[in-house]
């Protein structure tokens, strides 16, 4: 048995040893923390409790959408009290006759419900690699006011309005950081060999090049048959 002396003195040479050692900054690393944007210091922060002390005003837990009618997204840096939650949302409008992009989230899935309006959803979700084209399974739904459909993480998903009238939504997000990818956008920059070899060989070189300009610049695709019905200007809308 050791005696209390000995048990003391291990414990006094534990603490010496445990004694924190002079910390050199790294020289990439001396730039003070408040130099740092609020989502950086809240994600260098140590513990949950931590960042309170970084968002110490109440208004700093309210995220006012009316504010941001061109970027509808709280995220953790447009709504830095989300950094840890691990959670975004949005709250936004899909304009009369239009299509958003075919695009997927790589880190979230998605929870999106109608407040008011009706939306067609469509969403090719993950398929086998063996017999993908045999099974490939699309989800077609029709969902309007308080109705929800869920796009699972990296699935490709569109939404159309076919009405004359806007539909209001909104879309839960399971990461703070969601991230968007445009599927023809992100498929066509691949070099033309690959693209024509990815599609059979059925596009020709200067076919792909067309098909690669077509492409719209734009989140959101006026859907033609939907504006004469409701005697609507492609601009107007
Ligand atoms: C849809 O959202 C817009 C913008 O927030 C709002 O002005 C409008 O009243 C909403 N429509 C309905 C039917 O709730």
């Amino acid at each position: 048995m050791l005696s209390k002396i000995a048990i003391s003195s291990l414990l006094a040479v534990a603490l010496v040893q445990a004694r924190p050692m002079e910390i050199v900054p790294h020289p990439m690393l001396e730039r003070s923390t408040t130099e740092l944007s609020l989502t950086a210091q809240l994600r260098l922060a140590d513990t949950a409790a931590d960042r309170y002390q970084l968002l110490p005003k109440d208004e700093d837990f309210v995220f006012d959408f009316n504010k941001n009618p061109d970027l509808p997204i709280a995220n953790h840096i447009s709504f830095p009290a989300l950094v840890g939650s691990g959670a975004s949302f949005s709250l936004s409008q899909l304009p009369a006759c239009s299509m958003s992009f075919v695009h997927l989230h790589p880190r979230a899935t998605e929870l999106f419900a109608i407040t008011s309006g009706r939306v067609l959803s469509e969403m090719v979700p993950e398929g086998g690699v063996l017999d993908s084209k045999v099974n490939q399974r699309v989800i077609r739904a029709e969902i309007s006011q308080g109705m929800l459909t869920i796009y699972p993480a990296g699935s490709f998903h569109t939404q159309v309005n076919p009405d004359c009238e806007p539909a209001n939504f909104t879309a839960a997000f399971t990461s703070e950081d969601s991230g968007i990818s445009l599927v023809a956008d992100q498929t066509f920059a691949f070099s033309d060999d690959v693209i024509a070899a990815t599609f059979g060989q059925s596009i020709a070189g200067e076919d792909i090049d067309k098909v690669r300009h077509a492409i719209p610049g734009n989140m959101l695709i006026k859907v033609e048959e939907c504006l004469t019905k409701c005697g609507k200007q492609k601009r107007q809308v």
